[in-house]
């Protein structure tokens, strides 16, 4: 079996990064969590006061200070989880929190931002054998990738995920919130000029409204068995 590149693109709260990292275990690949890059830089911006849910975000300061953003990840556990780690400092909940979740579109929505982490996530890719998770991963980060994957659910399913998701680590949410975040996202990734999200040609299609986890591993495992041959 060859080392192949598996893209895994899809709405937010889709449930990609779960089955991202749970199929990266399986085989025994690294997963990288690009969405977990953009919020780190989001909370950076919130942080140094360049973000703000009233003011939105100051651009300009923000690719200024793109040198001093250092984003890495912790190795995977035995439960395949890695923490993010921003200039050192473990970030792995605060980055997951709504007041994040909120401001990182629009921070994702900036041409500088997405080439510096582009080029990240490119140099995790060279020596292929890794799952990486995302919006414009099969598009724009490894347009040649063996396998991708774009899912897809309901923003209802996708909102109810993400409120047990929230409530179980403790933070309280509504789903109306969630829901509006939800779609607020979609709106802007999805018509964003640079790499916005969209299937890409080659992609296979996952809807995964009425899938059990173990249904969504055997389908991940028979595609992965057929691009590695
Ligand atoms: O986990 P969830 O689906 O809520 O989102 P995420 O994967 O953590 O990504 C958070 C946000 O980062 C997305 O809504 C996008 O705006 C942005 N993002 C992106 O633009 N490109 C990527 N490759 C990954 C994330």
């Amino acid at each position: 079996m060859k080392k192949i590149i598996i893209a895994i693109d899809g709405y937010s709260s889709s449930g990609k990064s779960t089955m991202a990292r749970d199929l990266a275990r399986r085989i025994g690949y690294v997963y990288v969590d690009s969405g977990a890059m953009y919020r780190a830089v989001t909370l950076y911006a919130i942080r140094h006061g360049i973000a703000d849910t009233d003011s939105g975000v100051d651009t300009e300061t923000l690719v200024r200070s793109l040198p001093e953003i250092g984003i890495s990840f912790t190795p995977a556990g035995a439960d395949g989880t890695q923490h993010t780690l921003l200039n050192g400092e473990d970030v792995e909940k605060e980055i997951r929190d709504m007041k994040v979740s909120s401001l990182v579109s629009p921070v994702a929505v900036i041409p500088e931002v997405r080439h510096r982490l582009t080029a990240i996530q490119q140099e995790y890719g060279r020596d292929k054998g890794i799952v990486m998770d995302g919006r414009d991963i099969g598009t724009t980060v490894f347009p040649d990738a063996e396998m991708k994957v774009f899912v897809n659910a309901s923003a209802e399913e996708r909102a109810r995920r993400r409120v047990k998701e929230l409530t179980e680590k403790g933070e309280k949410v509504t789903y109306e919130e969630v829901l509006e975040n939800i779609k607020e996202r979609d709106h802007i990734d999805t018509t964003r000029k640079e790499s916005p999200l969209r299937k890409a040609d080659d992609a296979v299609l996952l809807d995964n409204d009425n899938m059990t986890i173990p249904q969504q591993m055997d389908w991940l495992l028979r595609l992965y068995e057929d691009r590695s041959r």
